[in-house]
Formats: C-alpha cells, structure tokens, sequence
C-alpha cells in the first residue's frame, strides 16, 4: 500500500518508519523544509530509541522517503495519515485544530483515486466531521472516507508500542475504508493485535478517555502516597495490594511528582472542555488536572521542608529534567515548576539529564547544567531526583555522600530504598514513604 504521512514530528515519523517497515511505501511531508532536509540527510530530529535505525533502513530499502510536497505525496496515496500537532490554544484549554484543518484543505487539492484519509493526531469528538466536510466542499467530485485510528504510542516505547499494541482503533464507517485499514495493519493483525472497528465519533472519545483515565490511575496513587506519609504507610506496598485485582491493573500506580509530557496534560484539558461544551462534565477528570498541577508545586515544598524550611542562598541538585525517562521532551515537566519554585524561594540550581538539557535551556532560566550526576551533587546542599533515568539508579552513593555539603536526597521517583540510604547517612525522603535520616 502506499502511504502519505502528513506531518513529520513524533506520532507522523514513528508511524511513517514503522509502516514502512512492514512494507509498505510511505512518504513522510512536512512543511518545514530544514527538517525534510535533516531527515534525507539521515538526521532525526527527536530523541526516540530505535528509531534512527528503522528509518535508515527503510531510506534504504526505498521505501520511506520525505517530502514538501504534500500534493505528490497524496496524488499516489491509498491512504493518507494526517499527524500534524494540535496543542492546546492558548487562553481556553480546546485542542488548536488549525493544523489539521490546513492540512484537509491541502489533502482535498491533491487527492486522486478512492483515498483513506486518517487522522491520527489525538483530535475531539467531531473534527472526523469537519475533516470530511471540508474536503467535500473543496473537492465534491472525489472518493474518499474520513477514519479517525488514534495513537498510543508512549515516548521513549514508541516503536514497541506501535509494533507490539494493546489494540488497533479504528473509529469508520465506511466498509472499503475498513478494508484499507484492515491491509495496513495486516501484519499486527496477523500478530494477535484486536483491531476493533467503532464509529469514527467514539474513537475520537475512545482516545481521550484513555489518556483521561490513565492521568486519574496516576493522580489516584500520588493522592495515596500523600495519605502514606501522614498516616505511616507505603504507597509501593500499596500499590501492589491494590494493583494484583486484575480489575485494577498494576501498571500506571507509580506515585510520582506528578504527570507531564505532551499527552496527558493538553488531552486532559481538552476532554474537560469537550465534555462542559455538551452539558455533560467530567469532574473527575477536572479534579485530577487541578490536583496534578498543584502536587508540582508541592515537591518543591517538600524539597524546602527536607532543608530545614528554607533554600534561601542554598545549592540544589537535580538529576532528571524531561518529563519521564528515554525521551528529550520537556513538554509540561514537573522539572520546570519544582525548579521554578525552588528558585522563587532563593535556591541555586545545578542540574544533570542525559537527553534533556538542549530543551530545557529554552524553558528554564539561570539553572547551572552539568555534565553528570556526580557534578550535580558536588557541593550541593540537597540532591533531587525529578526523573528515573536508568543511569540514576546504580549511582555510587558513598560518593555522592562524600561529595554533597549537605547529605540531603529527596527522591521524586523512589528508586532508592528508605533503610540503604540511612545506612550510607543520608537524610532521605522520598514519595509516600517513611523518611529515614542516617
Ligand atoms: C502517554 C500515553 O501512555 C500514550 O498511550 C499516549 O498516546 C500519549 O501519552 P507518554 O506521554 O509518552 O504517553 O508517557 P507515559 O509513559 O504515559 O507517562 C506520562 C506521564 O505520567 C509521565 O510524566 C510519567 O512520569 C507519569 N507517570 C506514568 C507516573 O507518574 N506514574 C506512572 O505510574 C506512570
């Protein structure tokens, strides 16, 4: 089949390469041409494992190109994916549809034979409606069906995800476009993987309430951990007591500085707005985007309690700036308000990630950025972990102990144990977990 993948940020290049990859021919267009460019000269534009070498070998193997030109790109397409970004708009919380809009009308122009156009960008309930309407008005005499076949791809997993997912959704009510769908996900479909057929209008809702009820797991168990370190529990204990019901699932129950990315905090506001939109409000999921924003500030004030109640002139040290591990992305990182916080309240901060530092020079002022963790901790009067980067979980501690003015860890991610880092004489806390001092 061929493919036209409009949009080549994140979702749009992980699903071009990994389309190809089963064989099919895609070409990959943006409007930007610097990044064409980049991405013919071999250079990938976002940090994402195993996705460098999936797209070299399909450059190579001729089937994965990239383009401008988005009117070739679509004249040949079978189906044409459009997964352009749709950021939160300023001021209102609403999903900004003006990508996706533009790149309809520009689809319309082009479109030749019977084409599947599929929006993959996380988009709410009725713009399958509005992609479809456009392109008729443009471009009454084509053939086409509008699918909407959200993503789940996580960052840092997103080759796995898409090669290996929990479901394929595909929101259509078109029996050829099923079909064409159906082809391209053929080898997934061989493999086990539920393709499950809705209307377009419930995929669309289908997305949101994924991300919306994940945010809720995690908002749920950080809401415990807080509960844990008042009344003497440990919310690690209890996240495996509650997680091995099935019905509840053990995943998604790290307690945790709060959840941040590029998904979870722009589609939460977004169903929220939705829903108040319709007359049918979502208050849980109201509830847990003001509890998640505020827990951000609170781990710096838990970081200025473990200092005795102020940071004032104090030196502290981060490891973990990106909004989780594997990825570049700061895109809403609890980094940036704890570190925002801490610096409000007069702290100095020296800061080490392994991806993440050429974005967060662009979101965060007057942090010293360093090369490693053991620079980090050199002199610092406090060390934070904000992010469980593997490399932060086997770090020689009796050297960061040595290193440290202070031997204060505060652990936003507890990957250490409560009982080792007393021994090592450090004053420790951690998320919602007993504190210990050495
Ligand atoms: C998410 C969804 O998982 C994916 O299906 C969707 O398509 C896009 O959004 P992503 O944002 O890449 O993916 O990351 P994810 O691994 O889901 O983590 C999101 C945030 O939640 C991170 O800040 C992470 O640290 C936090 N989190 C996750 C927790 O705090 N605790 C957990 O138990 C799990």
């Amino acid at each position: 089949m061929r493919v036209a993948m409009i949009g080549a940020g994140y979702v749009g290049l992980v699903s071009g390469a990994c389309f190809a990859d089963f064989g099919h021919i895609v070409t990959c267009v943006d409007t930007v041409a610097a990044k064409i460019e980049a991405l013919k000269a071999g250079q990938i534009p976002i940090f994402e494992p195993g996705l460098a070498e999936i797209v070299a070998n399909n450059v190579k193997a001729e089937r994965l190109f990239f383009t401008t030109s988005l009117a070739e790109a679509v004249a040949e397409a079978d189906a044409v994916f459009i997964a352009v970004g749709t950021p939160s708009r300023r001021g209102d919380g609403h999903a900004d549809l003006s990508y996706v809009y533009q790149a309809a009308r520009d689809i319309a122009g082009a479109i030749g034979r019977y084409t599947v156009v599929v929006t993959k960008s996380t988009v709410p309930v009725g713009t399958g409606d509005e992609v479809e309407r456009i392109i008729r008005e443009t471009r009454p005499d084509a053939e086409f069906a509008v699918v909407s076949n959200p993503e789940f791809l996580r960052e840092g997993a997103a080759i796995a995800d898409f090669k290996r997912p929990d479901r394929i959704l595909v929101g259509s009510e078109d029996e050829r476009a099923r079909q064409v769908m159906t082809e391209l996900y053929r080898p997934l479909y061989l493999n086990q993987a539920p393709l499950l057929f809705t209307t377009r209008r419930t995929a669309e809702l289908t997305k949101y309430a994924a991300n919306a009820f994940l945010a809720t797991k995690i908002t749920f168990i950080n809401e415990i951990a807080d509960l844990c370190e008042q009344v003497g529990g440990n919310v690690q204990d209890v996240a495996r007591g509650i997680g091995l019901d099935n019905r509840i699932g053990s995943k998604f129950l790290h307690a945790g500085p709060g959840y941040g990315g590029s998904c979870f905090p722009k589609d939460t506001l977004a169903l929220i707005k939705t829903a108040q939109d319709h007359g049918a409000p979502i208050r849980i999921v109201e509830t847990v985007v003001a509890v998640n924003d505020q827990r951000k500030r609170a781990m710096a004030r838990k970081v200025i309690a473990a200092l005795g109640g102020s940071v004032r002139g104090r030196t502290v040290g981060v490891l973990g700036l990106t909004f989780k591990p594997n990825t570049d992305d700061m895109r809403d990182a609890p980094s940036i308000a704890i570190i925002t916080a801490l610096q409000d309240a007069g702290a100095r901060i020296r800061a080490h990630d392994p991806e993440g530092v050429e974005q967060a020079r662009l979101v965060l002022d007057n942090v010293d950025y360093v090369d490693s963790p053991y620079q980090a901790a050199d002199g610092a009067d406090a060390l934070v972990i904000v992010t469980e980067w593997d490399a932060f979980r086997a770090l020689d501690l009796r050297r960061i102990h040595a290193l440290m003015a202070r031997p204060v860890v505060v652990d936003l991610r507890n990957i250490y144990r409560p009982d080792e880092m007393a021994a090592i004489g450090f004053s420790y806390s951690s998320v919602g977990r007993e504190n210990s001092a050495g």
